[in-house]
């Protein structure tokens, strides 16, 4: 699996991880099924898994916890914290809950979910570096952020530096290309692409088919090669089926050329 530096950690995260929206709400078969696809996402390279707190009202975490036990050294793991809980008690409670239901002694990254406007970004990002500081998570990541609040949010955290930004970006949601991405690409910071197959809505229709015969892939893989080709952006598809989780661990295994993704780009604009 491919892998990119992540922010300017020098540390190395893979290009394709794995998403958990909505994983954690089964039981029986169905959830013995999600945890076989995320163990066999990790055996596979996707070791870098994102969960978050209200998934599924903490049941995604305990799902990824269960599913990361035999794991857990391999696996780089994110999860984050909802605005609600931004106040600075609120945050530190929200993040050592998360640790326990996740079974692990600590996160790799701690993402705040969305902005919050109505709690100073100085109170919510003094918890944040407290949880560095306690090594209670290893970096501190922002999602949905727009360029003017992650300086602010930068700003207000003197003694560490942000990672990574996780917005909805694929070769349909394109938003982020006016002014997010390219400030990213400049300052270094990561951009995690969530929904990269549009929430399983896949434009089957409007992807050429030859370019599909040409790379001998399926169209789930031609988005998330497509999504991934600018170099800060790492993506994390969901998939609760393991057929599902080996077709996207292969969707890098060859790159498209630079012509085929600016006629792709050019296609969806
Ligand atoms: N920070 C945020 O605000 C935020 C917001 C939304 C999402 N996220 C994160 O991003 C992750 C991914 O986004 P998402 O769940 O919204 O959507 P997504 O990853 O774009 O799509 C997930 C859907 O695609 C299907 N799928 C997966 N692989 C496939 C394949 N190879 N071929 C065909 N269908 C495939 C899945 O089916 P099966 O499950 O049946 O395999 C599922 O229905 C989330 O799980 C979550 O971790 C973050």
């Amino acid at each position: 699996m491919e892998s990119r530096v992540l922010g300017k950690t020098g540390e190395k995260i893979p290009v394709v991880g794995m998403g958990t929206w909505a994983l954690g709400n089964s039981s029986g078969e169905q959830r013995r099924e999600e945890i076989k696809a995320l163990q066999k996402g990790i055996e596979l390279g996707m070791k870098f898994i994102d969960t978050a707190e209200v998934y599924g009202h903490g049941r995604s975490e305990t799902l990824v916890g269960d599913a990361i036990r035999e794991y857990r050294e391999e696996v780089f793991l994110a999860t984050k914290v909802a605005p609600e809980n931004f106040a600075y008690d609120d945050i530190i409670r929200s993040c050592e809950t998360s640790i326990q239901r996740l079974g692990v002694k600590f996160v790799d990254l701690y993402q705040l979910q969305w902005p919050n406007p109505r709690i100073p970004i100085q109170e919510t990002m003094r918890a944040m570096q407290e949880l560095v500081d306690t090594g209670k998570t290893r970096h501190i990541g922002l999602s949905n952020f727009s360029v003017e609040q992650t300086m602010q949010a930068q700003e207000s955290l003197p003694r560490s530096e942000l990672v990574s930004n996780e917005v909805r970006y694929s070769i349909t949601s394109r938003s982020i290309e006016a002014e997010l991405l390219p400030f990213c690409e400049k300052e270094r910071l990561t951009v995690i692409a969530y929904s990269p197959l549009d929430t399983g809505d896949i434009p089957i229709g409007r992807i050429p088919k030859d370019m599909l015969a040409k790379y001998e892939m399926t169209p789930a893989q031609l988005m998330l090669n497509w999504v991934t080709y600018p170099d800060p952006v790492v993506a994390i598809p969901k998939a609760g089926r393991v057929s599902h989780v080996e077709e996207n661990a292969r969707s890098v295994d060859v790159r498209i050329s630079q012509a085929d993704y600016q006629a792709l780009s050019k296609k969806f604009e």
